[in-house]
């Protein structure tokens, strides 16, 4: 999430956002989305969270073409008071919870080519909208991200912006959680991506391991492939008690003398809803 220079880029706005100018996109744009939209509309239904269907269905998401913000943040206003902001690119960390704090969400604006088509460096619209977006309409998880965005800002005073970091990566990006027919994805970066979409719900490889707070600020995260570890949580009402109604103080202090716990780690007290055979992960180490 970082970048170095925290002086906005030319044409953009103080907070950093600039117009979406959602004219300028192109028919080859917007077929993107669409292409990308339908490979993730027939492999989620019964794979994803079902507030996540909700969303696409009270922001209408369904309708062609790349969403215009505008339309976008109408609606979203109208579910939970959210907003969807364009921005150039990363941000820096205050910036991001900031917008975060007062219900506005985020987003890039360009969209991938198609040689990018599995693969991106820098998330674009389609992971930052399609990703992000819908679960914004959940009111429960609405308000989780606006807290976090305010226990971002607390962090980064207490300098523990790199242990909050992880319960983002492991909650909003790459989150699973129980629900009464078994395990169901919400993370972001999970929903937007074809293969992960499979791998970290059906594949035997990765852990996956009941939520616990400060067991899971202690993990380190993998930024280069699909994750060893996945976080389950029991429900969004329970992620939000556990950290918005939770002083961070105290936890990030006890912290301050742990040592970190790796990608593929297994913990005596940890609640396995499976142990992985890490065989995806232990191909490509060998492979290369
Ligand atoms: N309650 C946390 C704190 O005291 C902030 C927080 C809220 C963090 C929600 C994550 C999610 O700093
Ligand atoms: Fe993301």
């Amino acid at each position: 999430m970082a970048v170095d220079h925290q002086i906005p880029p030319e044409g953009a706005a103080a907070d950093w956002t600039i117009p979406q100018d959602w004219a300028r996109y192109s028919d080859a744009e917007h077929r993107m989305w669409d292409h990308l939209f339908a490979r993730q509309a027939a492999m989620l239904p019964g794979r994803v969270v079902s507030e996540f269907i909700d969303g696409l269905d009270i922001l209408r998401m369904t309708k062609p073409g790349i969403p215009d913000f505008e339309e976008l943040s109408e609606r979203l206003m109208k579910a939970t008071g959210w907003q969807v902001v364009a921005v150039p690119g990363l941000v820096p960390d205050r910036v991001f919870f900031e917008h975060l704090a007062n219900r506005r969400f985020v987003a890039g604006r360009f969209i991938r080519t198609p040689e990018q088509i599995d693969y991106l460096q820098e998330p674009d619209i389609f992971h930052d909208v399609f990703g992000h977006v819908p679960l914004l309409a959940n009111p429960v998880f609405a308000d989780y991200m606006q807290a976090y965005g305010e226990g971002g800002l607390r962090a980064d005073g207490m300098g523990a912006i790199d242990r909050l970091a992880r319960l983002y990566w492991y909650t909003v990006e790459f989150g699973l959680i129980r629900q009464d027919e078994g395990l169901k994805l919400y993370g972001a970066g999970i929903v937007s991506s074809y293969g992960e979409s499979v791998f970290a719900l059906d594949d035997a490889s990765p852990n996956r391991i009941g939520f616990d707070l400060k067991r899971l600020m202690r993990t380190r995260y993998r930024i280069d492939d699909y994750q060893q570890s996945y976080f389950v949580i029991d429900s969004f009402e329970d992620l939000l008690r556990q950290t918005a109604e939770t002083d961070f103080a105290p936890l990030y202090a006890e912290l301050e003398g742990l040592s970190d716990v790796a990608v593929d780690a297994i913990l005596p007290d940890d609640r396995l809803f499976d142990r992985g055979t890490q065989d995806y992960a232990l191909a490509k180490a060998a492979a290369v």
